[in-house]
């Protein structure tokens, strides 16, 4: 079965002549690529005349399904009012601040927002941010399907000024951005605004030992957020699936390592509190939490539109690879990193079948 998925992974290099990439290109903002970014608080921004504040585009996996802008707005400062006919995931990385949106000018809303919060602005709504603080900078990720939108409409001016209500996604409740939402399963969450990511309480999960999640599914977006957190001195199974996840470090000490079917050079992303990586498509990911206390990241996805069940390996009950049939050095390698930051080493030696 892997050998079959493995032979249909396609070789997808960077796009360069693609209505999105050209059109990136001509925003005249970083793009930074390859398969992650070491810490969202320290990367390159310029000014960005469509947003009035800096930038920088964040182009992870060769992909042209989802994309990262980082956000920088000055101390005391505000963007340009914005409104685009894609979908638009924000996690706040650093700062203090508001931001109004609104359908119909004259009713306007504001949510506020801190180091941690995630929310979108719903499809199409005209929005504005403004940094509260007047010391330092805000620092917004935004995870957005605008490659999708560019692609297959080639118009920068329908994604941009398009007039079009999406009042289906947002039609300017007063309780929209404030309501308590609802849980539509236990690890499911309709919300259009969640304060804090870092302090939400997670349900148990089914893949790794201990492991709890929650899924966001914020203004009726089709992409969604969820959240991870897994305990000291574990690591989680491998899995893999399309393109369009950027999982985002929020806190713990630990690595993920990145392969594909038949590699052994794994390739290695260190973690801090800001990491982003986004594995490509069909490539193996696995995280680990070799420190001390227990470790938390949190993914925008492309939901419903990632095409995820396709890559649905499952084995006695595991999705991915289960314990018992990773190579030896993965856990070698999570032995001794335990060892290097004093973590308790939790799971067993597999027993190799
Ligand atoms: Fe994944």
């Amino acid at each position: 079965m892997e050998h079959l998925l493995a032979a249909v992974v396609p070789d997808r290099p960077p796009k360069t002549d693609s209505p999105y990439s050209i059109w990136q290109r001509a925003e005249g903002i970083p793009i930074l690529r390859g398969s992650s970014v070491d810490d969202l608080h320290k990367v390159d921004v310029a000014p960005w005349p469509r947003l009035g504040q800096k930038g920088a585009f964040v182009n992870l996996a060769d992909q042209e399904e989802d994309d990262g802008w980082v956000i920088e707005v000055e101390p005391g400062g505000s963007t340009r009012v914005l409104h685009h006919a894609f979908e638009m995931s924000i996690y706040v990385v650093d700062g203090r601040g508001a931001t109004s949106l609104w359908q119909d000018e004259t009713r306007k809303q504001t949510v506020e927002w801190q180091r941690g919060s995630i929310f979108s602005p719903p499809l199409n709504c005209s929005y504005q941010h403004f940094n509260l603080d007047g010391q330092r900078p805000a620092r917004l990720f935004a995870v957005t399907n605008a490659p999708m939108v560019m692609n297959l409409y080639r118009c920068e001016d329908f994604a941009f000024n398009n007039p079009y209500v999406f009042k289906d996604r947002y039609a300017g409740q007063d309780s929209y951005f404030t309501g308590p939402g609802e849980m539509v399963a236990q690890t499911r969450w309709q919300t259009n605004f969640v304060p804090d990511v870092r302090a939400v309480k997670l349900a148990p999960a089914r893949r790794g030992l201990g492991a709890t999640t929650m899924e966001f599914s914020l203004c009726n977006n089709l992409s969604i957020a969820h959240s991870s957190e897994f305990p000291a001195g574990t690591y989680k199974l491998a899995h893999r699936h399309n393109v369009g996840a950027h999982v985002i470090i929020l806190e713990g000490v630990g690595y993920s390592l990145l392969w594909f079917e038949g590699e052994t050079e794994r390739r290695r992303v260190n973690w801090t509190d800001g990491t982003v990586l986004s594995p490509r498509e069909g490539e193996y990911h696995q995280h680990f939490n070799t420190g001390p206390s227990p470790a938390r990241y949190m993914a925008f996805r492309l939901g419903d539109l990632d095409r995820r069940k396709g890559w649905g390996e499952t084995e006695d009950g595991y999705s991915g690879i289960p314990y018992y049939r990773e190579d030896p050095a993965i856990y070698d390698l999570y032995l001794s990193e335990c060892a290097k930051s004093g973590a308790q080493v939790v799971l067993p030696r597999p027993d190799y079948r």
